[in-house]
Formats: C-alpha cells, structure tokens, sequence
C-alpha cells in the first residue's frame, strides 16, 4: 500500500451498469483530486478503456456542468478481456505509462471483485464506490442511483395507477433488479402496491392469488402488483397470463419499464451521496486506505475491505416487507 504522499495521479472509471449519480460522483473524485494537488485521469469505458488505453487528462473544468446530468461522461462497459490475466497486465502497463498510481472504480460487484484481483497482482492503490441502481452491495445502507431509480418506478407506478383506476384494472409491474428486490420494494411501498414479488422472499402463486382475491372480496376494483425483474416466480409477463387463466374478475395490463430506471437526472439524494463519496475516495485513498470500498451507513462515510462487501449480498429489510403487508389489503 502506497504512504499519502506517495500517489500522485489518481485514475477515476464508471464500469457496469451506468447509474444515476455515477457522474456527480466522476465530478466528486475529480475536484477533490484536484483540491489536493493530484492529476487526475479519466479511464473511458471502464476495464476496457484501461486495456486499449482511453486515458484522458480531467481539469476541474471538464467535469463541470455534469452533476446534474444520468449516465456516465466516461462511458461504461462489462469487459470480458479483463477478467484474464494478459487482459490485466495490459491494463496496468498503461496505467504505468500514465503515472497513475491511485485508481477509483465506480461500479457494482462485478467492478470490485476486477479490483480485488487487480490490486493483489500489481501494486497500485484501489479504491472503490457503490454505483448501481440495484441497492445490492453489502457495507453501505444505499448506492449511487438507487434512489433516483425508485423514484422513476414510483412516478411511473403513479400514472399507471391513474389509468388502472379508470378502467377497473390490475396491472402488473415489472421493475428491475436481477437479484435485488430494493426498487421493487421501495417502489411497492411507495406506490401503493396491491402485492409485491421479490427475488428474496419464497412467496407461492396460490400467495399471490390469496392476496388479489382478498382484495376482489373486500371491493378493489383495480389493483397495482409490483414485480421485480429477478422474481423466481416468473415475470410480470408470466403471472399475469396465470392470474388470467385462474380469473376474469380484472381486466389484465403488463407494464415492464426497463431502461428508463437507469436514467434520467438523479435526485437530490443521490448527487449528494454520490458527492460525499467522491471526497471520501479521494481522501481516504490519500490518507492510506486501500482495497476497500465506500459506505454510507447510518448517516456516515465508511470504508470496508473488498472481503467484506464482494459476494455479499445487501441483505432486504425485513421491516419493510412486514410494512408492505400491513398495508397492501
Ligand atoms: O445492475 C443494474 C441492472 O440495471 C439490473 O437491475 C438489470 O438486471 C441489469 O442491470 C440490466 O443490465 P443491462 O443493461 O446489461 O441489460
């Protein structure tokens, strides 16, 4: 590990699924770099762009007019060269040539465990920041996009409900997340979900039918279910053709919304969180933190080794599932 006056220029890179504050958090790590006298270079497309060296010098000014704005200005990939070892040494020699000695990932679990290998094969300082609108990495209560991503489901959940009640339907929800339940349930609660599936919970489709025709009996006349995108009791596709099969009491609608969850401009939550984390990877990568990544928990910055977040999944709160019955009949 390198001593604090030892880096002098930091690379900063958006690999994975882009996120709703992965550029707030780009600007972050760029003018605290710059605050404390480091050069600071922008690697383009995640792993990919460390491999065929898109290495860009970043000034305070370029990352300006960016906080407000989804996505990612330094592009992003999932890089299948980079998981070999060639792919590895290709990508350090350039950061060599470069000077770059401190390096922050902004990314998913897939980002971290590169990282992980990356810095036990070369010595090179890491650093890492939760950036995905799944909610899904261990060690930090939220991650960069997460909440501007719930709150694209719920307005979206807002006017489908709209339509639903005038024309007396149910409508099935398919929000994303492959293996978290977060925006689902986030977005469930928020927008008054009849019932929510989640890839985390062990619910039967005899549960889910229990759950809309105590609804029909008590005199719902459209309903709202929300699906998460990993949920292993099928899509909202799915259950919707089988809820059909079993009943004509509503008239069925299938809405997935995909994509339109990672973008758009990230709240105010997120550039703030985002922004608070890119000081705390500059800062703590020069105050000798390394090989870890970036948390946000009970209101304060921490840092957790790799070990503790790679593989481990963000586990769902059980109060929040328990909310959400309570308040779905
Ligand atoms: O991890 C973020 C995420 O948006 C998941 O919720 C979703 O399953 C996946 O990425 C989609 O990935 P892609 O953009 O490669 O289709």
């Amino acid at each position: 590990m390198k001593k604090i006056s030892e880096i002098k220029k930091l690379g900063v890179f958006t690999s994975g699924g882009d996120a709703p504050g992965m550029n707030a958090a780009i600007r972050a790590v760029v003018r605290a770099g710059i605050y404390y006298q480091k050069e600071v270079y922008g690697i383009m497309r995640g792993y990919e762009g460390m491999i065929d060296a898109d290495i860009v010098k970043l000034g305070a000014r370029s990352v300006g007019n960016i906080l407000q704005r989804g996505g990612t200005i330094l592009k992003t990939a999932r890089s299948k060269e980079f998981r070999t070892k060639e792919g590895r040494v290709k990508a350090f020699e350039n950061l060599k040539k470069n000077g770059i000695d401190g390096l922050v990932a902004i990314g998913g679990d897939g980002t971290f465990t590169g990282l992980h290998y990356f810095s036990s094969e070369f010595d090179i300082s890491t650093i890492c920041l939760p950036g995905t609108i799944d909610n899904d990495i261990a060690g930090t209560d939220y991650t960069i996009g997460f909440d501007t991503a719930t709150n694209t489901a719920v307005q979206a959940i807002d006017r489908i409900r709209d339509t639903a009640l005038s024309h007396n339907r149910l409508f099935f929800i398919e929000v994303m997340g492959r293996n978290s339940g977060y925006i689902a349930l986030n977005s469930g609660i928020a927008g008054g979900a009849g019932a929510i599936i989640l890839p985390e919970e062990e619910l039967s489709f005899d549960d889910l039918y229990s759950l809309l025709e105590a609804g029909m009996e008590t005199g719902k006349k459209s309903n709202l279910v929300v699906v998460a995108e990993g949920s292993k009791l099928g899509g909202a596709n799915e259950l919707a053709k089988k809820i059909a099969e079993r009943s004509d009491y509503f008239d069925i609608k299938v809405t997935i919304l995909g994509h339109q969850q990672r973008g758009g401009s990230p709240t105010y939550f997120d550039r703030v969180l985002a922004s608070k984390m890119g000081v705390a990877a500059v800062e703590g990568l020069l105050n000798g933190e390394s090989n870890v990544m970036v948390g946000f928990k009970e209101n304060k910055i921490v840092y957790n080794s790799y070990d503790q977040v790679i593989n481990q999944q963000h586990k769902i709160e059980e109060e929040s599932m328990r909310i959400a019955k309570i308040l779905s009949i």
